[in-house]
């Protein structure tokens, strides 16, 4: 086959469909398409006995991924896995499978025609749509906490081993991870570091579904969850605070508030660690800058430039000390002003 560049119109019309391929992938996901396939091809038909779908339809939806190659058609409607269609696997160590089965789950996917009021009022979106914000949204709804929290640890596991390379956690007595979630950046800095200590702190009912994943990475004896609210305490006295992705999700004042609740539970000499994307300069960075969109969809927060982090730091009574790339992540670390 010849592949030829196509021209500007035809590329700029499949980005305006791209949610097509997106909710396609979702769907796939959803299904655990990729898991199926895990170990070689099977037929159309074999994976719609095995999801409980429409067998003619699930063709028309594979044959749709085969064509943007996530998935390869052989003959016969038989289809496997591409290089492409690998991550969406849900055990593979860059698998993506669980932020591909949360992204158009319907309530998160109707917040998003919500961008124009946004962009027309500096609004969230997902309120304007909802009623209600986001983690009020799930808090009454376990089976979307669920597949948030599975979304988070996926995308927290791709990330983990740039962090460790990056960042030496082993000179920490107690490490909090606050806002951890299901715990994967936790138990992948206790596991690398056997001297530390942790503490998850999430809410409620998000750190009620950690232990098992606390206690099967063999790292329970050093760590224990509390259930809170950063917006009035976290655990005292550790001296190391992790925020990944967690800033990201507040705007200003919010940031400050949590920013200034850590600062106060800080150990003398300790350390808070922002782990965020950064914002690059103009034309760079699209994964920041759509991030940054999403933030303003969902959760109501934002992505920010270097120079941003400092002056919440500064604002919170904190000092930026020095900005380390970890990956597709940076590692913001700040100490007591
Ligand atoms: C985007 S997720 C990031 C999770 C995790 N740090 C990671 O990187 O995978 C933000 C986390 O903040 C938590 N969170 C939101 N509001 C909170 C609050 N008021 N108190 C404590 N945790 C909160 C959420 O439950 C969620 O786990």
């Amino acid at each position: 086959m010849i592949h030829k560049d196509p021209d500007p119109a035809t590329t700029i019309r499949r980005m305006v469909d791209g949610y097509q391929v997106s909710q396609a992938i979702h769907v796939a996901a959803t299904l655990g398409i990729a898991d199926l396939l895990a170990d070689g091809s099977r037929t159309s038909d074999e994976l719609a006995a095995a999801t409980g779908t429409h067998p003619a339809t699930l063709y028309r939806l594979l044959r749709a991924l085969a064509s943007v190659e996530v998935l390869h058609e052989l003959d016969g409607q038989r289809f496997e896995l591409t290089p492409l269609g690998q991550p969406l696997r849900s055990e593979v160590p860059d698998s993506i499978a669980g932020w591909a089965a949360f992204i158009g789950r319907p309530y998160y996917w109707q917040a998003w025609p919500g961008l124009l009021h946004s962009v027309c009022t500096g609004e969230n979106a997902f309120q304007h749509v909802h009623g209600t914000d986001v983690w009020t949204y799930r808090s009454t709804r376990p089976d979307e906490s669920a597949v948030f929290d599975r979304a988070m640890t996926s995308l927290s596991r791709r990330s983990n081993a740039a962090l460790l390379a990056a960042y030496d956690f082993g000179r920490f007595r107690t490490v909090v991870d606050v806002g951890g979630g299901n715990g994967a950046l936790l138990v992948a800095v206790l596991a690398a570091n056997p001297g530390v200590q942790g503490v998850l702190f999430d809410q409620p009912h998000v750190v009620s579904g950690a232990a098992s994943l606390l206690e099967r990475a063999g790292v329970a004896n050093r760590c224990h969850t509390v259930g809170g609210d950063f917006f009035e305490s976290v655990p005292e006295d550790a001296d190391a605070y992790i925020l990944r992705a967690v800033i990201h999700d507040w705007d200003d004042d919010a940031s400050i508030r949590i920013l200034t609740v850590v600062r106060r539970a800080l150990a003398e000499d300790g350390r808070v660690l922002i782990v965020e994307r950064v914002i690059a300069p103009a034309n760079e960075g699209r994964d920041a800058k759509f991030s940054d969109l999403n933030m303003l969809v969902g959760p109501s927060g934002r992505e920010r430039t270097r120079e941003e982090f400092a002056e919440l730091l500064e604002a919170s009574g904190l000092r930026l000390a020095r900005v380390l790339d970890a990956g597709s992540f940076c590692v913001i670390e700040a100490a007591s002003a």
